[in-house]
């Protein structure tokens, strides 16, 4: 057994007098010292508080569930951009602190995707924030009665990435919604970013009490966002492309397809 698997195994321990001394206390028991097993039960801690912190991140980044990519059904909807989705887990996004934008129509998969990267990014060793609209914006206001926004906002900012669900879809007062902008702005590039939104992206500002001025924001918050669109052609930011949904006479004629089984007996 080489000592100096011991030893880095010390310093990660952080038992560095132990590394700095193990040569000098070795020299003196020559022959008698077999250093496997103690590898061996380093290994064993090593691991355990690798788990321990994976499961400390988990819960504090505030995941509603537990999804992973993994479970992900690429054959359900077909149109949905799973090399994008493979690529964005490779998690490059949250090392150069970019944002990723997961739009599209409901149940589709886009929280599914978005807590699976934060899991992703949580097992690589990073620091998540993950909430709803709308319970980014009750945290702010809980924080805004306790006189307390600077300890929220030092906690958001220092994660390395931010999932941010269902953006655009909430109302939010106007006090709420200047104190997410200016949070927003406070980011810098200090940390990457995952948003969901099944609302068409022109719609965004009207759930802001000042749209003109949300949409100035938004337009600079998001006008680098990589895009995955979940069902229906791609689109881009900039221009601003409705999102595909079906006329009232599409949906009549896809609901006479359907077997009436799966209708039930109501319709
Ligand atoms: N392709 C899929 N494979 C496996 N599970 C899926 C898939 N798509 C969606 N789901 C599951 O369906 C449920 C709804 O998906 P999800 O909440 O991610 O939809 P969404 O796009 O966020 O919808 P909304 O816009 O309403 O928020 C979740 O439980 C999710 O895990
Ligand atoms: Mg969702």
């Amino acid at each position: 057994m080489n000592a100096e698997i011991v030893k880095t195994q010390m310093k990660s321990l952080k038992l560095s007098t132990a590394a700095r001394e193990l040569d000098e206390v070795l020299a003196r028991h020559r022959g008698a010292a077999e250093l496997d097993w103690l590898s061996e039960l380093f290994e064993h801690e090593l691991d355990a508080r690798k788990e321990r912190s994976i499961q400390r991140r988990i819960e504090s980044a505030g995941f509603p569930e537990i999804k992973t990519l993994e479970e992900f059904d690429w054959l359900f909807n077909r149109k949905i951009d799973r090399n994008k989705i493979e690529e964005l887990a490779k998690l490059d996004f949250v090392r150069q602190r970019r944002i990723a934008l997961l739009l599209g129509q409901t149940g589709t998969g886009k929280t599914h995707v978005a807590l699976a990267l934060g899991l992703k990014a949580v097992k690589e060793g990073l620091h998540v924030y993950c909430a709803s609209v709308k319970r980014l914006a009750e945290e702010i206001q809980a924080a805004l009665n306790k006189n307390a926004l600077d300890v929220l906002f030092r906690r958001i900012l220092a994660a390395d990435l931010w999932v941010i669900d269902d953006w655009g879809v909430v109302s939010m007062k106007r006090e709420i919604a200047e104190e997410v902008f200016d949070l927003l702005d406070r980011r810098k590039l200090g940390s990457a970013m995952v948003f969901t939104s099944n609302r068409d992206v022109k719609e965004w500002s009207e759930v802001f009490a000042d749209p003109v001025l949300a949409n100035a924001a938004i337009d600079r918050i998001f006008e680098a966002a990589q895009i995955v669109v979940f069902e229906g052609k791609s689109y881009r930011l900039k221009d601003r492309i409705a999102l595909p949904s079906l006329k009232p006479e599409e949906v009549v004629a896809a609901k006479r397809r359907e077997p009436a089984a799966r209708r039930g007996r109501a319709s």
